[in-house]
């Protein structure tokens, strides 16, 4: 079984509410957006969407930092009511320090790599990681096309944690939908990360459970 993780990038931000009940009433984990212009080339929202999303969820959040000093932050977001909270191996000098730094503010640690950086860059961390989240598009912009080298570097990852016997889960993100949920499921994926497939759909709930 995985998590569904419903991206709320691309959710109706004019009626926000409706987005948030059907994820409490369906889905496993808001996951939550945040780009800074800088880390990658795109801005999405920050704090006000995100305490505004706390405040009516019922499940847990799930926040993806695509943003350029990601430790500055790790305090505002544990305060905004933020469970899971993860940055890019890249984005920090100190991928350690930061995974270690969420831990203390109460919040499960995750790192992501983009595709075009090798899994192996994310073996010395498994251990300290509750998740980590691996990129099927590059960061940036939901609705991208899914990157089919995907699935080989989940196999592989899969694998590491496994002779690790780390308690680490992965979570695979972009470009996610019902026609590669089982495979991914198969190849490792603990949680998957779905915006347009859920959102761009007149019958999100149809497509969560057909994910499932
Ligand atoms: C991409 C984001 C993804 C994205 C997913 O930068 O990290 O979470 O919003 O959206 P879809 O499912 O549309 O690719
Ligand atoms: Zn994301």
């Amino acid at each position: 079984m995985a998590l569904i993780a419903p991206s709320m990038l691309a959710a109706d931000f004019l009626h926000l509410e409706k987005d948030v009940m059907l994820v409490n009433e369906h889905a496993d984990l808001f996951h939550l957006d945040v780009m800074d212009g800088n880390f990658v080339p795109n801005i999405s929202y920050g704090f006000p969407i995100v305490e505004a999303i706390a405040k009516k969820a019922v499940k847990p959040l799930d926040a993806h930092l695509m943003i350029v000093h990601p430790e500055k932050y790790v305090d505002r977001f544990a305060k905004a009511g933020v469970n899971m909270l993860s940055f890019h191996l890249n984005a920090a000098d100190n991928p350690g320090e930061v995974l270690a730094q969420i831990r203390a503010a109460g919040m499960k640690p995750g790192l992501a790599i983009n595709p075009d950086i090798p899994v192996e860059a994310l073996f010395p961390y498994l251990d300290q990681c509750h998740y980590v989240v691996l990129m099927s598009v590059f960061a940036g912009f939901g609705g991208q096309k899914f990157i089919e080298t995907t699935y080989e570097r989940l196999t592989a990852l899969k694998k590491e944690i496994t002779r690790q016997g780390a308690d680490c889960m992965i979570q695979v993100d972009g470009g996610v939908s019902a026609a590669n949920a089982a495979r991914l499921k198969d190849c490792g994926a603990d949680i998957l990360v779905a915006g347009s497939a859920v959102f761009k759909s007149d019958d999100p709930a149809s497509v969560i459970a057909a994910m499932r």
